[in-house]
């Protein structure tokens, strides 16, 4: 049925969204956007490189179109992201000689630039990716080694999340993370927001990122891990879903061996039911899950042609490199 998009399926369950980048707004694939989506989140345009470059320097451009183009086309905005080890400019860091800043300058840094971000979109994005990855992937540690905490400690965290609820009391607030299914990872998660909402701190929601592949996760830990979060009072969004058709530890090892150039019948597949495996246990715990966002509009373009294995073509989404509806696609929106 051509005449109803994603969003019309599952307004119903929850809000379906996709990340943007420049090229999206523009003709054929905004028309898809348009048909399909009621949510957008900016792919890289409010990271701290993009947005906030050097000291005195914003850069408004992208994600005021950004925000301005889901304004007139009435969609949500996740704003993406606020405190991330990555893609952030060294100037926060250091001081005009060089040298490592204190912990006190870099935390006002860090106030000026949620406050002057998050205040300018205040009313327009609905809810902001406020601490993203803060928990090592090795379970001998808990928080992840940064140049935030080599300077800072813990209660940067707490305060990034305090900053943004000041900049806009209306806004949800999210911790989000990869692999936060996965049960050991989980639970050093589920013990960073259980300090977080102990202690007052305004948080209000746990984005799980869902960069998953063919091969998981599996049905019980998807489960247990959306009835663990939702246990602390917490919503949850899906916030970066697509789904690999190479297994996620051995792409790190093997390269490009493993490329395929066109999408096997047994890999779409696969493909197929595990996207409907998925979205049947998102809708049945739509009581938590307030929101599902996909990393990118179709297989033409996909970050994860580029990462970890730069070159290497994937074909994780529900569109084609024509744009059109993959098998995937009938499967999620089929609700028998
Ligand atoms: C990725 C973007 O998709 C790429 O364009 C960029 O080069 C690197 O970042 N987790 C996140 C996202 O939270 O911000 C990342 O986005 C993907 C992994």
């Amino acid at each position: 049925d051509k005449t109803q998009g994603l969003k019309d399926y599952y307004k119903d369950f929850f809000p379906i969204g996709v990340a943007v980048n420049a090229r999206t707004l523009n003709g054929k694939e905004a028309h898809l956007l348009l048909h399909e989506f009621n949510s957008i989140t900016p792919e890289n345009a409010m990271k701290m490189e993009v947005i906030h470059p050097q000291r005195n320097v914003y850069n408004w451009a992208l994600a005021d179109s950004i925000v301005a183009f889901a304004q007139k086309n009435r969609l949500r905005v996740r704003g993406h992201t606020l405190l991330w080890h990555e893609q952030v400019p060294d100037w926060f860091f250091l001081d005009n000689q060089g040298k490592a800043v204190t912990k006190d300058t870099l935390l006002k840094r860090l106030k000026d630039h949620i406050t002057t971000v998050v205040g300018r979109y205040k009313g327009k994005v609905y809810a902001w990716d406020v601490l993203n990855e803060a928990i090592d992937d090795s379970p001998q540690r808990f928080l992840r080694l940064s140049k935030w905490l080599d300077i800072a400690d813990e209660e940067i965290f707490a305060k990034a999340f305090v900053y943004a609820h000041e900049a806009d009391p209306d806004a949800l607030l999210f911790y989000n993370d990869y692999n936060s299914e996965r049960p050991e990872k989980r639970e050093r998660i589920y013990r960073l927001l259980k300090k977080l909402v102990d202690a007052g701190i305004p948080i209000h929601g746990v984005g799980l990122q869902g960069h998953w592949s063919i091969f998981e996760p599996s049905t019980a830990d998807l489960e247990q891990a959306i009835e663990r979060y939702a246990s602390l009072g917490l919503q949850l969004h899906f916030t970066e879903l697509d789904i690999s058709v190479y297994p996620w530890e051995k792409e790190r090892r093997t390269k490009r061996a493993d490329e395929i150039d066109t999408l096997t019948t047994v890999l779409e597949q696969r493909q197929i039911d595990q996207y409907g495996r998925i979205f049947s246990i998102f809708r049945k715990y739509r009581q938590y899950i307030t929101n599902v966002t996909f990393w990118n509009l179709s297989d033409r373009y996909s970050w994860l042609d580029r990462y970890p294995v730069y070159g290497r073509k994937n074909y994780p989404l529900l569109f084609d490199r024509e744009l059109e509806r993959k098998k995937a696609y009938y499967k999620v929106v089929d609700f028998k």
